[in-house]
């Protein structure tokens, strides 16, 4: 990616050295880089709006939950696929227009509801029950609830299992035959106004046809809800693509591949039903994850069974290899242009056999005191983060060109006290 660079055979990203940030902010680090992120959220309105002037980029908030990731986002006129209250604060406190949110979830609270009907956003419904508490609580306020339906298409897609979310088996959506129903089932609540669909298949899915397959399934919902006398004004499609972490053995699909696939379908759909709903879409991973790198010291190197490179970012800060066996780009920062010495297993500091970031890869000759960066962690990354075996959190470090500054400041011992209280009888 572009905004990377080698030099004096130190990892840049943007102007910005990874040692010398290292040294400035400590590590582990995440280092995220600005233009990046615009340029992503640039491409997916390029190519969907290449065919149509109605669309609308809703930021899936859960892959990353920076506030400056939000601010950046909502100035390229994102809104935010939301999941919870603290999605909704960060989207709005970003100046994120309400009308361009969406709450998703299956299993939202009625405080949820709450505030999704006392801000003006349009709840995702994922259940009968959902929609008759929306419908009480709308009521409550004096207001009426805009919603869609989450779909589940029972579509199988090719990705890891916990993350194809829209299997007949899955927790998400409503499935599609029920769908009518619960559509008319909501012209029948007097506080709810059906005004979209939505739909979710998966995430990190590296071909579009499945997008397109979803695409076919909903146009057709469109076509029998409109029948039923609801006039559409958005049909969400939901996540993005995923993106290729194997910098050798994969690729990506790009959004004007996405873009080019789906949007006949689309188009089509609405022209037979003489429609004209927003198309929305909610990237999450492809906007922020190659934007990112983990910044992470090597306290030893240990041969044993492998060569362990011991560094001090583990799964407590990136999850995702152990959750998902994912495969992150392991670049030794103070020698990304020396040649491979080995094959070395790099792992983090947590008390568990498990918290491998990456295994088994072939690296130059990684020595105690070098900066290891991992790479595509801008998804899914921080935001996985947890206080695990009482680490406090790591900074987050924003580059724009030249420049750096912090985004989030590392958590300290102090701070995982703060939150403890002392039972009167300890
Ligand atoms: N919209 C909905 C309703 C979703 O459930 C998701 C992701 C997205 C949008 C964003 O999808 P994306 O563009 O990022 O593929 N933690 C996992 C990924 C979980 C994704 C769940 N839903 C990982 O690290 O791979």
């Amino acid at each position: 990616p572009p905004h990377f660079s080698i030099r004096g055979g130190d990892l840049f990203i943007e102007g910005q050295n990874c040692v010398d940030l290292a040294e400035q902010y400590g590590t582990p680090l995440y280092v995220t880089s600005e233009d990046r992120i615009r340029t992503q959220m640039q491409g997916y309105r390029d190519a969907l709006s290449s065919y149509y002037s109605d669309i609308s980029v809703l930021y899936a908030a859960k892959a990353n939950g920076n506030l400056a990731v939000f601010q950046i986002l909502a100035s390229e006129g994102a809104g935010a696929d939301v999941f919870s209250s603290g999605e909704v604060a960060l989207a709005l406190k970003a100046g994120m227009d309400p009308h361009k949110l969406l709450f998703n979830g299956s299993s939202k609270t009625l405080m949820d509801l709450a505030l999704a009907v006392e801000l003006g956003i349009r709840v995702s419904v994922d259940s009968l029950d959902e929609l008759h508490q929306l419908d009480a609580v709308a009521a409550e306020a004096g207001k009426v609830a805009e919603i869609a339906f989450r779909v589940n298409p029972a579509l199988e897609v090719p990705t890891h299992p916990k993350i194809a979310t829209g299997l007949a088996s899955s927790k998400f959506g409503i499935p599609h035959q029920q769908i009518p129903a619960a559509y008319a089932e909501a012209l029948a609540c007097s506080n709810i106004k059906p005004v979209g669909i939505h739909c979710h298949i998966g995430s990190q899915i590296l071909d579009v046809t499945p997008f397109a397959k979803a695409a076919e399934v909903m146009v057709r919902i469109a076509r029998e809800i409109t029948d039923l006398g609801i006039k559409l004004e958005f049909l969400d499609l939901g996540g993005g693509l995923g993106i290729p972490y194997n910098h050798t053995s994969e690729t990506a699909p790009s959004p004007a591949e996405y873009a080019a696939a789906v949007m006949p379908v689309f188009l089509a759909g609405i022209k037979e039903c003489n429609i004209h709903p927003e198309l929305w879409v909610e990237p999450g991973r492809s906007l922020v994850a190659d934007s990112t790198v983990l910044l992470a010291t090597v306290n030893s190197v240990k041969k044993a069974h492998k060569t362990f490179v011991n560094v001090d970012a583990g799964f407590n800060l990136l999850i995702r290899p152990v959750m998902y066996d994912s495969y992150h780009e392991i670049v030794v920062a103070n020698r990304a242009d020396q040649p491979i010495a080995g094959t070395y297993t790099v792992a983090g500091p947590i008390c568990e056999t498990g918290d491998l970031l990456a295994v088994d890869r072939a690296l130059p000759g990684v020595q105690e005191g070098d900066l290891v960066a991992v790479l595509d962690t801008g998804a899914y990354g921080f935001s996985m983060s947890s206080q695990y075996n009482s680490r406090p959190r790591c900074a987050e470090v924003l580059i724009r060109g030249g420049d750096a500054a912090l985004m989030r400041r590392a958590e300290t011992v102090d701070d995982l006290l703060a939150s403890m209280v002392t039972p009167p009888w300890l």
